[in-house]
């Protein structure tokens, strides 16, 4: 049996990682009606892995026969005054997502949860990754975004990525 403080926090994180989920379609939206089919591809993945996030979540709680509580996912309320501002609000929100998952790890810690720990480990260094691709995201914009050949070329590259599953399988 899991200690309910962290058991708490691994629910609630199911409902973040659909939360992410919804502010990823909306940037994607933000860049379909800006005709910037490549930056809403890339957030369409995004918001892909994020549900694969949630379903990971959910997964090792019912593993370890924890009831799951599906809660109320908020509307995604950021303004997009311009198309820089999605790349920014996706990197502010990740480090948000790390202070979560390290405050679970935190809390897994103080109670000698080791399975938990070992679960967490996954999501420590996806957040790395999921941090600098923001972060690069940021600054690929503030490199190419001014020219519009250069737009065009980087919306190219970004149409190009394509799903895959997590390489967490539980
Ligand atoms: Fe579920 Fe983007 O971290």
């Amino acid at each position: 049996m899991l200690d309910k403080k962290v058991i708490e926090l691994l629910n609630d994180q199911i409902n973040k990682e659909f939360y992410s989920a919804y502010l990823y379609l909306d940037i994607a939206n933000y860049y379909t009606a800006n005709d910037l089919d490549g930056f809403a591809n890339w957030y369409t993945i995004q918001a892909q892995e994020e549900r694969d996030h949630a379903l990971l979540f959910l997964k090792y709680l019912q593993i370890n026969g924890i009831p799951v509580e599906l809660k109320a996912i908020d509307k995604p309320d950021k303004i997009f005054s311009g198309h820089i501002d999605p790349l920014l609000a996706g990197a502010e929100h990740e480090r948000y997502v790390t202070s979560l998952i390290h405050n679970i790890y935190d809390a897994a810690y103080g109670v000698k949860d080791f399975r938990t720990m070992q679960f967490l480990d996954w999501f420590v260094k996806e957040q790395m990754e999921e941090e600098e691709n923001a972060d690069k995201m940021v600054n690929k914009y503030k490199l190419f975004g001014d020219d519009p050949k250069s737009l065009y070329l980087l919306d190219q590259e970004l149409a190009a990525r394509i799903y895959s599953a997590p390489s967490l399988v539980l």
